[in-house]
């Protein structure tokens, strides 16, 4: 059994003080045992968010991380920094990333290599934009995408990796995928990941959906077989939020 994951992704957003009053909420109000959950948060935010959660079950995640582990490149954060605040998991390219600061699927998979030598979970986000989707060319651009940020990631640490799925046109648009077309866009990763690395370690990844989730849409989308949780922008910024969580938990 998958345990399901659902992860904020608060982007631009939060103060120290505003961080502080919604995490305090969220660890008195939520009560799962059988769900991960994390929060992506912005770097300024990320030592203040990890003493307020620390001792609770809610883990520290960043939006982003450098491939490279030190040197000269100004602006930028490696994986051991995100070790030292005890950061649990990273996104990596977003597609706000990828549209906005050109990341590629090959700066992609140096992160998620890097990341996993230093037992941090990946979160690798793909996904179509409408365009896409409507000249039908979507599943063959994920698979591209899923393929080439697991290229050459080895056997040992595939199952520490996270994928989320997340459809461009659903993102911050309040357009949710429905629960089947996110659906079969998940079970086609996880069976392209089969095709990888087995039918049985594909069984255990962890495959998300993220695109306006919100507290709305969250437990029929959990009700799939092949989501795993999900990733959260705008709704994870609310006091609401605790109600997507419990629902990974129904
Ligand atoms: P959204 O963002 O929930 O606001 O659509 C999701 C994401 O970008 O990860």
């Amino acid at each position: 059994m998958r345990r399901k994951i659902v992860i904020g992704n608060w982007k631009m957003n939060m103060t120290r003080m505003e961080a502080k009053n919604l995490l305090t909420l969220v660890k008195e109000s939520v009560n799962v045992s059988q769900t991960d959950i994390a929060f992506a948060v912005p770097y300024t935010v990320m030592e203040t968010v990890q003493k307020v959660l620390a001792e609770s079950n809610i883990m520290l995640g960043s939006q982003n991380v450098h491939s490279e582990p030190r040197g000269a490149y100004t602006g930028e954060i490696s994986v051991e920094m995100l070790k030292d605040l005890e950061v649990k998991y990273c996104l990596v390219g977003h597609s706000e990333r990828r549209k906005y600061f050109l990341e590629t699927d090959e700066t992609v998979n140096k992160k998620v290599k890097a990341l996993l030598e230093a037992n941090i979970k990946p979160v690798v986000c793909v996904g179509e934009t409408i365009t896409q989707r409507e000249q039908g060319i979507h599943l063959e651009l994920i698979r591209t995408q899923v393929k080439k940020a697991l290229a050459d990631v080895d056997i040992m640490h595939i199952e520490d990796v996270i994928i989320a799925y997340e459809p461009l046109w659903a993102i911050g648009t309040g357009v949710t995928a429905t629960s089947d077309e996110a659906e079969e866009v998940c079970s086609f990763i996880r069976y392209i990941v089969a095709e990888i690395y087995g039918v049985s370690i594909s069984q255990n990844i962890r495959i998300l959906y993220g695109g306006s989730v919100n507290e709305n849409n969250a437990k029929e989308l959990f009700s799939m077989p092949n989501i795993d949780g999900a990733l959260v922008g705008g709704a994870s910024l609310k006091p609401t939020f605790v109600e997507v969580i419990n629902a990974a938990e129904e």
